[in-house]
């Protein structure tokens, strides 16, 4: 079986081909440089970009694997959650493949694709606990197979990376700005009481981030010698020395400590009331901020759990998880019709 993946659920453009639960071949575009300039995904834009882009990298995926259009059995496609503009662009693409090549059309959600990506490099173990962070979700699951995710808890404002890019965005960082504070962060201990842990204080599984993005604002409008006083491009960062490189590395580490930690009691409280699993999944794009990947990794450890951690390159979007995803539901047996709608929102 040969699955083709498409992804365009937000600002990367990407396909790829998995053949026998193995990556053939992938092409990615990001639209991180077009966006920068704005300060964050500009929705029209980010549609026009893929229709530009896709058909593009499609024919040279094929290209460089010496596939023939002929030889795809499914054509997976990210249908939600995500931007609208940009998810029809992926769907009307995979509905014209298909009816072109007689392959069978596969809608896939988005936010399982990121939790059943590491399955590519290793093997997936259910049950299992799944924690989904990336820039628009925090959900944890309880995952049964690859095609039975029950929601136990989410965010109810910001999701984990969307408080990464909106911390980023008050210090001057370059946008996507979660691996900067991750990288600088990295350099200093946390002040484990400088920034709040919000609503942890509560049996509730779901997590809100919106207040510790404004505590750190309140933190850096008290303190404005600490930030760029413009957005700053990668080299700035770098080059930053002295008093001022390791006061922002205090702030960023004690910010991303809150983040992890609040990840940690919640994934915990969820372990509890989940009943018997046997694996902790963890992914999207915060998957691979290094504390996360250590806290994850001592609560895996306390718990006799099998952790399984995406491939770096696999955290954030990629067309190889929804290929990947899409041969998991072919195998179960389940395939879409012409009359698949994208899911911007809600259940997909
Ligand atoms: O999963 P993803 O590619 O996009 C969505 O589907 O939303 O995740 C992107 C998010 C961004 O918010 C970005 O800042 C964050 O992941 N991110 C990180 C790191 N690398 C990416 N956040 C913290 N630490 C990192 N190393
Ligand atoms: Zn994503």
């Amino acid at each position: 079986m040969l699955t083709l993946g498409i992804e365009t659920s937000c600002d990367e453009t990407a396909v790829a081909l998995v053949r026998g639960g193995r990556l053939v071949g992938e092409k990615l575009a990001t639209q991180i440089d077009v966006h920068a300039l704005f300060g964050g995904v500009v929705p029209e834009i980010a549609s026009r970009e893929h229709l530009r882009v896709l058909p593009r990298l499609f024919r040279e995926l094929l290209d460089e694997t010496g596939v023939e259009p002929e030889e795809i059995d499914n054509v997976a496609v990210a249908r939600g959650p995500g931007l609208l503009g940009s998810l029809l662009v992926g769907v009307s693409f995979a509905k014209g493949l298909c009816l072109a090549s007689g392959a069978s059309l596969i809608g896939v959600n988005h936010l399982w694709a990121h939790l059943l990506a590491p399955g590519l490099n290793g093997e997936l173990v259910f049950p299992a606990l799944g924690l989904l962070v990336s820039g628009g979700h925090t959900h944890t699951y309880l995952i049964s197979s690859p095609t039975e995710f029950e929601l136990l808890g989410r965010t109810l404002d910001d999701a984990a990376g969307e408080a990464f890019d909106k911390v980023a965005k008050a210090l001057n960082f370059p946008y996507p700005g979660g691996r900067f504070i991750d990288e600088l962060g990295s350099e200093a201990e946390p002040d484990t009481k400088l920034f709040p842990r919000a609503f942890i204080d509560n049996p509730s599984l779901d997590f809100s981030f919106s207040g510790l993005k404004t505590a750190v604002a309140n933190h850096v409008n008290a303190h404005p010698e600490l930030v760029f006083s413009e957005m700053a491009d990668a080299d700035a960062v770098k080059q930053l020395s002295g008093e001022r490189r390791e006061a922002l590395a205090r702030v960023c580490a004690s910010f991303n400590w809150s983040v992890a930690d609040t990840l940690r009691i919640k994934v915990e409280r969820a372990l509890r009331q989940a009943g018997e699993v046997r694996s902790l999944i963890v992914a999207g794009g915060v998957a691979a901020n290094s504390m996360v990947r250590e806290f994850m990794g001592r609560l895996a450890d306390e718990n006799g759990l099998r952790l399984t951690l995406p491939a770096l390159s696999l955290c954030t979007d990629n067309g190889a998880m929804i290929a990947y995803a899409g041969s998991l539901l072919s195998e179960a047996g389940l395939h879409h019709d012409l009359a698949l709608e994208a899911v911007p929102r809600g259940r997909v």
